[in-house]
């Protein structure tokens, strides 16, 4: 059996724009999406899938998802890829490009929040399974799960007791320390940790938003942020004040590896800089 059973890459914080546009810090989200797949590449010649971990595009408008989907036709055809939004999303505008959950097959998906299930292999008997959650609030930029997502949760988990659970969200589930971040981590955090710890069957939580790597733990269960694909924000960095940052560390991306070792098998996940423009 090989030792790397299956690569999940995964690219956050695309920040794609309408075409020709520009984020407010110089840098185009359509050329740091190319140049991310590109290096994910040269990183390692295949993965099993994609997931994108929300602020997809950077205003939530419909030619920004067709420039996401124009961007994302650099990926190998058929590879499957899994979305999920941030703050910056919309869900209407996404969903007209890229289809409902329902369009896509999702039986279990919750028809209010982009919310969803998706098997992604099996070893030893039990599936591998990715669960999505939607911490989007139209017009906040706090993360939310209100009861209706929570309940969404505790059912999809009860649904499968012997899966090994990826739970992927783009908003924080805890503090980091950084002022303007820390506004806007999922409010109902505690509320979360409750749901998860009914069961043992997450065994990683994947997050975007931050725009760094960073890692901790929420209910026991390891929780890693990707960097974005675009830019990377200053630990201290409080917000309004584009056009005087200065990006001095590369944007990124991570591929998370299912790693097999003699009867045990585990995530691996790997922080990948890309080159500074
Ligand atoms: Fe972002």
């Amino acid at each position: 059996m090989e030792q790397v059973l299956f690569s999940l890459l995964q690219l956050s914080d695309t920040h794609l724009q309408a075409a020709g546009k520009r984020l407010k810090t110089g840098d185009s989200g359509a050329e740091a999406l190319g140049q991310a797949i590109a290096k994910a590449f040269r990183t390692q010649a295949q993965f099993d899938a994609v997931i994108l971990t929300g602020d997809l595009v950077d205003r939530g408008a419909v030619e920004e998802y067709r420039e996401l989907e124009a961007g994302l036709r650099a990926l190998p055809q058929g590879l499957p890829r899994y979305f999920c939004l941030g703050n910056h999303d919309a869900r209407e505008a996404f969903t007209e490009v890229f289809g409902s959950l329902k369009d896509a097959g999702h039986s279990d998906a919750l028809d209010t929040h982009y919310q969803y299930s998706a098997p992604l292999f099996t070893f030893k008997e039990q599936v591998v399974r990715l669960v999505v959650l939607d911490t989007l609030e139209p017009g906040k930029d706090q993360g939310r799960l209100c009861e209706q997502r929570r309940q969404w949760l505790h059912n999809t988990l009860s649904l499968y007791p012997n899966d090994r659970i990826v739970l992927v969200m783009h908003h924080l589930p805890f503090l980091t320390g950084s002022a303007l971040f820390d506004s806007m981590v999922v409010e109902e955090r505690r509320q979360l940790e409750e749901v998860l710890a009914c069961f043992k069957t997450v065994e990683r939580i994947v997050c975007g938003h931050f725009h760094r790597a960073c890692v901790t733990q929420l209910a026991g269960i390891p929780v890693v942020v990707s960097p974005s694909t675009v830019h990377a924000y200053p630990l201290s960095y409080r917000g309004r004040q584009h056009e005087a940052l200065v990006i001095d560390e590369p944007a990124g991306f991570t591929i998370h590896r299912f790693i097999v070792d003699a009867q045990t098998a585990y995530w691996v996940s790997h922080f990948v800089q890309q080159s500074p423009a």
